[in-house]
C-alpha cells in the first residue's frame, strides 16, 4: 500500500478523492522535509483542513496551542491557524521566527475591536468604573492585548473573569462568550459587541430540529454561538473540550456546534462515534492550503512582527492568563443567558 492510499484511507470519507490523496502526499512530503531543514515545528488549530493534520506537531484550541508555542523547542513556528493566533505565539516567543502561511488568514471577530476605538472605551468605562478589568479573548490583535489586563480563551473565560479580584469587566470582543460568561459570574460583565460571523449564522431552530432528529445525541455547542443556541446546549465547550468529552463520553452521537473542521478531527481520531455536523466554514480557517506550507518554509513567508512594546505589554496578558486560567470543561448554563 502506498502513501497515497493509507492517506486516501483515511480522508476518502472526507470527500478527497485518490488523485487529490496522490498530490497531498507529494506536498506533504516537501513540508516534512523543509520542516527538518528549518528546525520547525507546526502547529495546526482543530480547524484546518485535515491534511494539515498529517504534519502537525500539536494539534489543539487556541489555549492548548499557545502553551505549545512555549513548549516545543525548533527556530521556527509556522503557524496553521489564523493571524491572532500567530500572533500569540509571537508575543510568547520573540526570539523565534513565527509564520502565518497564508496572510489571508485572518480573523473577521478579532477585526471587530481595533485599539483606537478600545482605548477610548476603557479611559470612558474607566470615568465611572475605577476597579473595571479589561479581559479580552485571545480572537483580538496584539495591540488590544497590550491594552488588557489579562486574556483569555474559550477554554478558561469564566474561570479567568472569576479569578480577578475585579467586580467589573470589559469583555473583548466577543458578545456571546461575554454572555456565556455573565451567566456563570455574579461580576458585571460589560460586552464589546462583536462576533464571530461563522457562529452567528447557526439558529436555534436549526440546532432544535437536529436534536429532534437525534434527540439521544449529546449536543456540544461553542461558546461564541448565540446565547439562544448555547442555552440548548449538554456542555459548552472549547474546540479542544469538545474533542476530550467525546474521547471520555460513554455516548455514541454527538451533534458538534461549531467550524466543521473540529468534526474532521473527531471523525478522524474517533470513527467508531458519530457526529453530526451543525456547522459552518470559516473562511480564514481554510485560507491554509498544504502548498501554503510548502512556500512558507521555502520562501520563510509570512513573518509575524509588532512593536517591541506592544509585544511586552501584550506579553503580560497572556502570561497572566496561563498563569492564571485552567481550561476545565464547563456544563451549559442552568440560568438564562443575558443577550
Ligand atoms: P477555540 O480556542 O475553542 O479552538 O476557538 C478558536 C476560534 O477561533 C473559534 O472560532
Ligand atoms: Fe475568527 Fe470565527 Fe474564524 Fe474563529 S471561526 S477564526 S472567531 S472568524
Amino acid at each position: 500500500m502506498t502513501s497515497a492510499d493509507r492517506l486516501h484511507d483515511k480522508l476518502g470519507n472526507l470527500g478527497y478523492s485518490r488523485e487529490d490523496c496522490r498530490v497531498l502526499t507529494d506536498q506533504l512530503d516537501r513540508v516534512r522535509y523543509l520542516k527538518d531543514l528549518r528546525g520547525a515545528v507546526i502547529l495546526a488549530h482543530n480547524y484546518q483542513r485535515p491534511e494539515l493534520f498529517e504534519v502537525a506537531d500539536a494539534i489543539g484550541d487556541s489555549l492548548a496551542l499557545s502553551r505549545k508555542a512555549v513548549e516545543l523547542e525548533g527556530d521556527v513556528i509556522v503557524f496553521a491557524g489564523v493571524h491572532f493566533m500567530a500572533e500569540t505565539a509571537k508575543i510568547l516567543n520573540p526570539a523565534r521566527t513565527v509564520l502565518l502561511p497564508n496572510p489571508a488568514a485572518g480573523c473577521s471577530l478579532a477585526d471587530m475591536a481595533e485599539a483606537d476605538a478600545v482605548a477610548a472605551r476603557v479611559a470612558d468605562l474607566r470615568g465611572r468604573y475605577p476597579d473595571l478589568a479589561v479581559v479580552s479573548y485571545v480572537n483580538t490583535t496584539a495591540a488590544v492585548k497590550a491594552l488588557s489586563d489579562v486574556c483569555c480563551t474559550s477554554a478558561n473565560a469564566v474561570e479567568i473573569v472569576n479569578a480577578l479580584p475585579n467586580r467589573q469587566v470589559l469583555f473583548i470582543p466577543d458578545r456571546n462568550l461575554a454572555a456565556h460568561v455573565q451567566a456563570h459570574t455574579d461580576k458585571m460583565v460589560i460586552a464589546w459587541d462583536g462576533h464571530c460571523y461563522v457562529h452567528q449564522q447557526v439558529t436555534p431552530e436549526a440546532v432544535g430540529a437536529m436534536k429532534r432528529q437525534h434527540p439521544d445525541a449529546k449536543l456540544l455547542v461553542h461558546p461564541e454561538c448565540r446565547p439562544d443556541v448555547v442555552a440548548l446546549a449538554d456542555a459548552v465547550l472549547s474546540t479542544e473540550g469538545m474533542v476530550t468529552y467525546a474521547r471520555k463520553s460513554e455516548a455514541a452521537r454527538f451533534i458538534i456546534v461549531t467550524e466543521c473542521g473540529l468534526s474532521d478531527r473527531l471523525y478522524l481520531e474517533m470513527p467508531e462515534k458519530t457526529f453530526y455536523r451543525a456547522c459552518q466554514l470559516c473562511r480564514y480557517m481554510k485560507a491554509n492550503r498544504v502548498e501554503d506550507l510548502v512556500a512558507s518554509l521555502e520562501r520563510m513567508q509570512f513573518e509575524i512582527t509588532m512593536p517591541e512594546d506592544t509585544r511586552v505589554r501584550a506579553e503580560r496578558a497572556v502570561n497572566r492568563m496561563l498563569e492564571l486560567g485552567g481550561g476545565a470543561p464547563r456544563p451549559a448554563p442552568r440560568v438564562p443567558v443575558l443577550a
